[in-house]
């Protein structure tokens, strides 16, 4: 049994969403002792930018007409493809950055789909396959507040893990990840604190969840 695990914050250490992603593998590494971690670690190794309009140019030419560049591209696609396509489970751990997607995920995706197997409207080999999607934001952006709205980057990534895609979809979120950072937000430990315990309590719901699934 497998689980394919991407990260896409910039930081290696002090990060939200590499400790909420931890505690769903850990749980379900507790349930899967021999089971395999695929990791994608596109915050730290971001995959080239330019390999994106490579893959697209490619798809849109006969094989052998294709340069060398375009061909390593589509190899990258396929690769990305294939580390999905082939786990048992999904895990994503995705910061909000600049009110909008990290620029390595979203990256990542434009790849992915360029794959026919992942392209919008394709065979969705992924559906109903068991995810889990880490939200992390250091402000807050629910009703009410100031920044109702500004969170543009949640939305698309539901769309294409739950419907682009059809993966049996679980979400993790956490805000205000920057109180204790942020002097500004003090006044929001306590709400800081209690959403981080939520998140922490359904990482570990959910990490049991993803080894609910066998292979047949
Ligand atoms: C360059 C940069 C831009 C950011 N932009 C936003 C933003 O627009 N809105 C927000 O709520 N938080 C923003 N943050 C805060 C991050 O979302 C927050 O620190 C989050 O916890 C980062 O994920 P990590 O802890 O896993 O590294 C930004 C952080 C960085 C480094």
């Amino acid at each position: 049994m497998s689980l394919f695990r991407l990260d896409a914050s910039i930081r290696p250490d002090h990060s939200a969403s590499r400790a909420l992603a931890d505690i769903v593998e850990t749980t379900w590494r507790a349930e899967v002792p021999s089971g395999e971690v695929v990791r994608r670690d596109v915050g730290l190794h971001p995959l080239p930018s330019g390999a994106w309009p490579l893959a697209v140019a490619a798809s849109r030419m006969p094989e052998a007409e294709r340069s060398t560049d375009q061909r390593d591209a589509v190899a990258l696609a396929t690769r990305l493809s294939d580390e999905v396509i082939d786990a048992d489970a999904l895990l994503f751990a995705v910061p909000l950055y600049n009110f909008g997607v990290s620029q390595h995920f979203k990256t990542w995706v434009d790849l992915a789909i360029t794959n026919p197997r992942l392209a919008t409207g394709g065979p969705q080999p992924l559906a109903g396959k068991p995810a889990v999607v880490v939200l992390v934001r250091g402000g807050a952006y629910g009703p009410g507040t100031p920044r109702d709205g500004w969170d543009h980057a949640s939305g698309w990534i539901r769309r294409i893990l739950e419907d682009v895609w059809a993966t049996d979809l679980r979400v993790v979120e956490a805000e205000f990840t920057l109180v204790g950072v942020n002097p500004a937000l003090d006044p929001f430990k306590e709400l800081a604190a209690s959403m981080r315990a939520t998140a922490e309590e359904r990482a570990a719901d959910y990490g049991r969840e993803l080894s609910l699934v066998r292979t047949p």
